[in-house]
């Protein structure tokens, strides 16, 4: 009786804790994927840290891109189109899922504009590109669904992402006649 107990007891403990435990190691395992990926890109260009600044800085250029063709949308210069919004915005989310790894290795050499304070504040850094590529996603779908004013307020909201990163982030071009 006293095993059965206890083996419940066991069953009921192991299964509470294995969800965050699960989450935990997936999320693990994805960071050792993308550094997979980072270290075989660096060894095939040889370029150390300056590929990386070039390659970050051509993902939020592209980033930009879509932003823009969004934009042209939502101001009306452009007829409506759910789905081109939609494809924008999902180009949006893979960029930012990829950026997260070019920024991992602190290097804010000109012409970067990048703050060091990426580097100070990481966790607050990682949690700003997680909010621009979840609103991202909420924009496709508005996009996807066809709906109008969601779109509008996707696209307001996924703005806002972008400029709190770059705000707090990014240096002021200034810096660097
Ligand atoms: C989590 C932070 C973060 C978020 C979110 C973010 N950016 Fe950036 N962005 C940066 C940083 C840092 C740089 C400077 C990178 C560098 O120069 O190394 C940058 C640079 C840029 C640049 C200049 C690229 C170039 O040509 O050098 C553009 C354009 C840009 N971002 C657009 C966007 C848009 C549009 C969004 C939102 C959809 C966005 N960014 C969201 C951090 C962010």
């Amino acid at each position: 009786m006293k095993d059965l107990k206890f083996g419940v007891l066991f069953l009921l403990v192991t299964y509470l804790f294995s969800f965050p435990l699960v989450n935990y190691v997936s999320a693990q395992s994805d960071v050792e994927k993308k550094n997979g990926v980072l270290m075989s890109q660096l060894q095939l260009s040889h370029a150390g840290a300056k590929g990386d600044i070039k390659k970050r800085m051509e993902n939020m250029k592209a980033i930009g891109a879509e932003m823009k063709r969004i934009g042209l949308i939502v101001r009306g210069r452009n007829p409506f189109d759910g789905s081109i919004v939609a494809a924008a915005s999902e180009r949006i989310v893979l960029n930012g899922r990829g950026a997260i790894g070019l920024f991992s290795k602190k290097n804010y050499e000109r012409p970067s504009r990048a703050s060091p304070k990426i580097w100070r504040d990481w966790e607050e850094f990682a949690r700003s590109m997680n909010a621009m590529v979840r609103a991202a996603t909420v924009l496709a779908e508005a996009g996807r669904a066809g709906n109008e004013k969601a779109v509008k307020s996707g696209y307001r909201a996924l703005g806002k992402t972008c400029s709190g990163c770059h705000r707090k982030f990014r240096e002021r071009k200034k810096r660097y006649p």
